[in-house]
């Protein structure tokens, strides 16, 4: 219920058309319902008593019914196509619009695939009942009961045939239809599995390749799309017994109509021409029934998009600004207040436990510690990606939940481990750190980041043309592009994440000596697989399975820090930087 209501309300301003489609519909019904009444007449009034006049009269009535009912139910096709595919793009715009508020968080509930899978299929299906239902919902339960009344007034003993027949025809389309449905249920799980291989390999079908995985891909692929295919064909071949029954039932009705019809014509009960009439009602009726049972498929069918639908819209963003944001960042310390951090609040599974750290503004500090010690959910607290569980950080003094949530994210600017670029030429992607960015500014940036030399190089420069997600640069150039954008930003505090994996090692000395020249004031926070990347820093922590087991200079560490001292020791001997000359 609650998931129908937060679809109605995107209707907005379609509601219109939305009204005005079941009017048109009922009024194209109403000349449907006339059409055979007036037969009757024809035939009563003017062919058996072989009035010309009356044929001729009814006859043109007859037209101008037809034409009438033609053009409401063209009118009602239109509105309610109209209707649909507007409700459909406003349903669109609210899921992107949510989506976009979405903290980390928010994003971790919903896989990508997810989310692409619900703007595009689960909406079109909507879409398609919302459709259906505008023409059918009206139309069917307006045209059985119109049938029935016009029936009863002709002979109420008659009518009688179609309560049984109707009877008959519910028990056995519910009973078809329960199963069919229980089969398409499970079908659009399926397809949920479907779509979600469709989006790994084909958005990854790089590593597919590289990991000739495509025969196994495939083939797993076919296996699931084989499965669709049996349960489709299962659930149709339930399907298939509907055409039957509706026969049964309609060829049962005529047949007791005709003979107890006749008999009543005999007695004087009943005209040729009411009998006439009879056999279109009895066919509307039954028709109007199967309607009735083909909506309640399509509602089954779009029940579970509509409910996944409901789900991103109403997701509610979990982080955002206070009412009276602090609107200035004083400076680039950071404070760790005794910080626990689990990625489910509440969940008692700990990333980062009693974090207690205090950094000076305009330090620079490195990070090192295994994969999954919590590095990368450690930094992602400073620009506030995500909220503490307890304890607090604080930028500049000031609690970051005070903050302002936009000022704060340009003040720490955050180069993720999982960065990307977006289609566009270089210098687009660049001004995302700054919009109204010069040229020059952003070669300056470039300059600092160690890319200015590759973009050089490129035939268009700065123009180059960025595939989406960056797949026609190299991992290091794209790398070495996004600090290049967060530098615009000239930040307070900048959090290289990982940022410099895939750059060799002279260049990533290189790009930390041009940090400390471009912006000399600004708390630089280092993570890094390599010890030779963060010993220089003034500081290095030391993390190990989400707690701080050394805080100190290279040096220190070394003697004081076993971990540190096995990871140093590890990287220098044996032939030293493993990766040493790996320019890309
Ligand atoms: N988005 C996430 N949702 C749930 N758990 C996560 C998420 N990101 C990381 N984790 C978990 O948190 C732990 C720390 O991860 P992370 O901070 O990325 O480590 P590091 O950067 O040091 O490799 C890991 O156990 C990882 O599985
Ligand atoms: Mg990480």
């Amino acid at each position: 219920m609650q998931t129908i209501k937060t679809l109605i309300k995107q209707v907005k301003q379609y509601k219109k058309v939305t009204l005005i489609t079941p009017i048109f519909t009922a009024l194209e019904v109403l000349m449907e319902i006339t059409i055979p009444f007036i037969m009757a007449q024809i035939i009563d009034k003017g062919i058996q008593s072989g009035d010309m006049g009356q044929v001729l009269f009814y006859g043109a009535l007859m037209i101008l019914a037809a034409f009438l009912s033609l053009t409401f139910g063209f009118l009602a096709g239109k509105f309610a196509a109209s209707a649909s595919t507007g409700f459909a793009a406003n349903v669109r715009d609210a899921i992107f619009a949510n989506v976009q508020t979405f903290s980390f968080s928010n994003i971790d509930k919903f896989s990508t695939a997810g989310l692409v899978t619900r703007m595009t299929t689960d909406i079109t299906n909507v879409q398609m009942a919302f459709q259906m239902c505008l023409r059918i919902v009206v139309r069917a339960p307006l045209m059985m009961i119109c049938s029935i009344v016009m029936c009863v007034i002709i002979s109420p003993s008659l009518s009688m045939i179609f309560v049984v027949a109707m009877i008959f025809l519910a028990i056995a389309l519910t009973i078809i239809l329960t199963s069919a449905t229980k089969i398409f249920n499970a079908v659009f799980e399926k397809y949920d599995d479907l779509n979600e291989s469709v989006q790994e390999n084909v958005s990854a079908i790089r590593v597919v390749k590289a990991y000739v995985r495509e025969k196994y891909e495939t083939s797993k692929f076919h296996q699931a799309s084989g499965n669709i295919y049996k349960m489709f064909v299962k659930a149709e071949k339930i399907l298939a017994f509907n055409n039957p029954v509706m026969m049964l039932a309609v060829y049962g009705s005529m047949l007791s109509l005709s003979w107890l019809g006749a008999k009543h014509i005999v007695i004087g009960n009943l005209t040729t021409g009411e009998l006439t009439s009879m056999f279109s009602y009895v066919m509307s009726i039954l028709m109007s029934l199967m309607m009735v049972s083909m909506i309640f498929v399509m509602m089954s069918m779009s029940v579970a998009s509509m409910r996944r639908i409901a789900e991103v819209i109403n997701e509610k963003p979990d982080i955002h600004s206070p009412d009276d944001p602090v609107m200035e960042v004083k400076d680039g310390q950071i404070d760790f207040d005794h910080v626990d951090f689990a990625y489910k609040h509440g969940s008692g599974e700990l990333v980062l436990k009693d974090i207690d750290l205090h950094i000076k503004s305009g330090e620079t500090i490195g990070i090192i510690g295994g994969t999954g010690s919590g590095k990368s959910s450690l930094v992602n607290l400073i620009s506030r990606l995500y909220d503490v569980d307890s304890g607090c950080v604080k930028v500049g003094g000031v609690d970051v939940r005070d903050y302002d949530m936009e000022l704060l994210r340009n003040e720490v600017a955050v180069v993720l481990q999982k960065n990307v670029l977006f289609s566009g030429t270089i210098l687009d992607n660049l001004r995302w750190g700054k919009e109204d960015a010069s040229l020059e500014e952003c070669q300056k940036a470039c300059e600092a980041a160690g890319a200015s030399e590759f973009i050089a190089k490129f035939p268009d420069g700065y123009n180059t043309w960025i595939e989406q997600g960056g797949t026609n640069v190299s991992g290091g150039q794209k790398q070495r592009l996004c600090i290049a954008r967060a530098l615009l930003k000239h930040p307070k505090i900048l959090i290289l994440d990982d940022s410099t994996s895939a750059v060799d090692t002279a260049t990533d000395a290189r790009i930390r000596k041009a940090l400390k020249e471009y912006i000399p004031g600004t708390t630089k926070i280092i993570i890094a697989q390599r010890v030779n990347s963060v010993m220089e820093a003034d500081r290095i922590i030391v993390l190990d399975e989400g707690k701080v087991v050394g805080f100190d200079k290279h040096d220190n560490l070394l003697k004081t820090n076993a971990i540190y001292a096995e990871i140093y020791e590890a990287q220098t001997s044996g032939g030293g930087d493993f990766d040493e000359g790996g320019e890309d």
